[in-house]
């Protein structure tokens, strides 16, 4: 214990300017996902949100483009406001080459969530900054990014709630001016990015992280039908494998949240036909569900101790009222000895659910022993010197090997504290 609290403060001290720039961004956007899942969050997260960090001077700069047919096709935003994506063009050897990455950011609930969601990036295109920075997976730097600098890459903003799942049937009923459009979205986005080059594409990666990454698992197998028979096509889901497992006092709180989002946003019809027709589609909504599906090659990356998993699956506020857990959610470091057995019991559930991707040939995954959520986006838990490595391998190094088959990539990290090159969220 004591030794990993010494690692958690020198990683802090040994980030500068630019890497809290990047934590703040990725921090902004994992946080606000939170708030929409329970509002006692919100005044936490509120005071972090208006933190004064720069953004990374170094990462290149892209621009927002708005869906050309949105409006026509009906492909709108929580709010009714057209959905967009940054889009930088491939060069070289990467000309016909696609990355597309889907942004994440929680889901929305009830009419309440979703409506306070509307009024932020995560809901409406009015509200999104109009140039974002592209790191890690998204970078063209070849240092930081070896084998996807150079190809097309496509960060697809996310402003529908429900991973580009939702419905509008279940709209007009409630009478509440939301849209729920997601599937409508991502057909939309699909068009478009076809028309400017993906349908000659010759190797292709979707990606994306949180409920982005849900959404990469989702939409995966359809990804892979749009483009042409000879092309390599693969999906890549960050922090996406959300557990079906009760929290500490015994309640379902996810699979809850989950029934509440299907629900409300009609998401059964963007699920497999034959998980929803054996049980309850919001169990289909679970990647333990959707990647005994899914015939396209995949590969998880994964922290075993995801902390957006730990804080809302495991143990939700309203699971530890005498808070008990307050300091273990905030930073694993300060988890007592049976807390680091609960969380060893969520990291053995996560690699079970994970076994039968593992024995296929075409599946990867890197399951890091770390305490952190999003990692392929950021500059320095994707590929740097000091990133988080498994037999010193880094993300990128083991997303490359298994995309370019140059070697098969099954990394799981033993159990926390043994990896010292961790990245370790610090809350408190
Ligand atoms: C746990 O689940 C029970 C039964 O569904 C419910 O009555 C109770 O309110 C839940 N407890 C919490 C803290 O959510
Ligand atoms: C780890 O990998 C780096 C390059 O990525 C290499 O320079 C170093 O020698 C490797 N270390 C070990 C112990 O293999």
């Amino acid at each position: 214990m004591a030794n990993s609290r010494v690692r958690t403060l020198i990683w802090w001290r040994k980030w500068a300017k630019k890497d809290w720039a990047i934590a703040a961004v990725a921090f902004t956007v994992i946080v606000f996902g939170l708030t929409l899942i329970s509002d006692s969050w919100r005044n936490e997260v509120d005071s972090k949100l208006n933190h004064p960090f720069d953004l990374n001077p170094a990462a290149e700069v892209v621009g927002l483009t708005l869906l050309r047919n949105a409006k026509d096709r009906g492909a709108l935003c929580l709010d009714g406001s057209l959905p967009g994506y940054h889009f930088q063009k491939g060069f070289g050897s990467g000309s016909n080459n696609w990355l597309l990455h889907i942004e994440g950011g929680g889901w929305c609930n009830t009419l309440s969530s979703c409506s306070l969601r509307k009024m932020t990036a995560l809901g409406s295109s009015k509200h999104m900054e109009n140039q974002v920075r592209f790191s890690g997976i998204l970078s063209r730097d070849p240092l930081q990014n070896p084998d996807f600098f150079n190809w097309n890459k496509v960060k697809i903003r996310y402003c529908d709630g429900a991973s580009f799942a939702g419905h509008p049937e279940s709209e007009i009923k409630k009478g509440s001016r939301l849209f729920f459009r997601g599937q409508l979205i991502w057909e939309t986005l699909m068009d478009e990015l076809l028309s400017i080059g993906l349908s000659s594409a010759k190797q292709a990666l979707l990606s994306g992280c949180s409920a982005g990454g849900l959404a990469t698992l989702i939409h995966c197998d359809d990804f892979r039908e749009l483009l042409p028979r000879d092309a390599t096509v693969k999906c890549l889901a960050d922090a996406g494998f959300f557990l079906d497992e009760k929290d500490i006092i015994g309640n379902s709180s996810m699979g809850s949240f989950y029934n509440d989002v299907v629900k409300l946003q009609g998401v059964a019809k963007s699920l497999h036909k034959d998980c929803v027709a054996r049980t309850e589609p919001s169990k289909c909504l679970f990647p333990e569900e959707i990647i005994k599906h899914i015939k396209t090659p995949l590969f998880i990356v994964n922290p075993a101790y995801d902390f957006w998993q730990i804080q809302h699956i495991l143990v939700p506020a309203e699971s530890d009222s005498y808070h008990y857990w307050k300091s273990c959610r905030l930073s694993i470091s300060r988890c007592s000895p049976d807390q680091i057995n609960i969380l060893q019991g969520f990291r053995n559930s996560l690699l079970k659910s994970l076994y039968e991707l593992q024995q296929r040939k075409e599946g990867g995954v890197f399951i890091n022993s770390c305490f952190i959520h999003c990692q392929t986006w950021i500059a320095e838990t994707w590929h740097s010197a000091k990133s988080p490595r498994i037999n010193n391998k880094t993300i990128a190094d083991s997303v490359g090997d298994w995309y370019f088959n140059r070697e098969v990539v099954k990394q799981i990290d033993c159990p926390y504290p043994c990896n010292p090159t961790c990245y370790n969220m610090d809350f408190s």
